[in-house]
């Protein structure tokens, strides 16, 4: 199946942040998110006390990005640069139609809207770029942010998934309606399909 080279892809511009690909400077910001108990808290993985461990991490990264096997971007403010935290897509399904998001904020930067901003345009970029049908993202069911950033991003509960390696995790799915043409989503919406659905192909296009 041909799949897009991930060491090609660009950054992502949105109104107040720029996503770049990670890159080997950024082990600052990966040692801080990493030895911060604020944001490991619903993590379960232990915290770093060196930053040779951020080195390492980076390292090991950026060759699975060249490998194509996971895209990560760190989060910047616009205007200053300054790396706020990071989102990514990684584990991606054999047939490269599902992937999961994960993400994380440095803690003086949550709470502004920022990660709302970079979900929607990975989410974006996953179903419009890599042609995903299918965005998932495991989160602690006690992780109220996170479950709320999810859903105001219309990602769905699924109620009988279960992550066997963590069982405090719950699972969100987000689908791509991109496969429904319109004329077949203007006849779903006169049978009545539910309107959250239909608003949710306007968000994606
Ligand atoms: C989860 C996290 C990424 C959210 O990032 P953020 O930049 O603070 O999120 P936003 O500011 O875009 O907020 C998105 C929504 O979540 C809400 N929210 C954020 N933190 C919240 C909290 N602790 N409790 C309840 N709601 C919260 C916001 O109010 C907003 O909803 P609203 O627009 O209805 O008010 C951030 O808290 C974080 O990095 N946590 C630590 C790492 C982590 O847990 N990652 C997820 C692992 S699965």
């Amino acid at each position: 199946m041909k799949c897009m080279d991930f060491k090609l892809y660009l950054d992502i511009t949105t109104e107040r942040l720029v996503l770049c690909k990670l890159n080997t400077n950024d082990s600052d910001l990966i040692f801080a998110l990493r030895s911060s108990k604020d944001v490991t808290k619903y993590i379960a993985r232990p915290l770093y006390k060196d930053k040779k461990e951020a080195i390492f991490n980076v390292n090991k990264t950026i060759k699975s990005i060249n490998n194509s096997e996971v895209i990560v971007w760190t989060i910047r403010s616009k205007n200053s640069l300054i790396p706020t935290g990071t989102i990514c897509l990684w584990n991606f399904s054999d047939d490269r139609k599902t992937a999961e998001v994960g993400y994380e904020m440095l803690p003086e930067f949550q709470n502004k809207g920022f990660m709302n901003e970079a979900l929607k345009s990975v989410v974006s970029f996953g179903f419009n770029e890599l042609k995903l049908n299918t965005i998932e993202a495991f989160t602690s069911k006690h992780n109220n942010g996170s479950i709320r950033l999810l859903e105001k991003n219309h990602f769905m509960l699924q109620k009988d998934r279960k992550d066997e390696d963590f069982l405090d995790n719950i699972i969100f799915t987000l689908a791509s309606n991109k496969k429904k043409p319109l004329y077949k989503r203007m006849v779903l919406q006169l049978i009545g399909m539910p309107i959250r659905t239909i608003k949710r192909d306007c968000l994606l296009e």
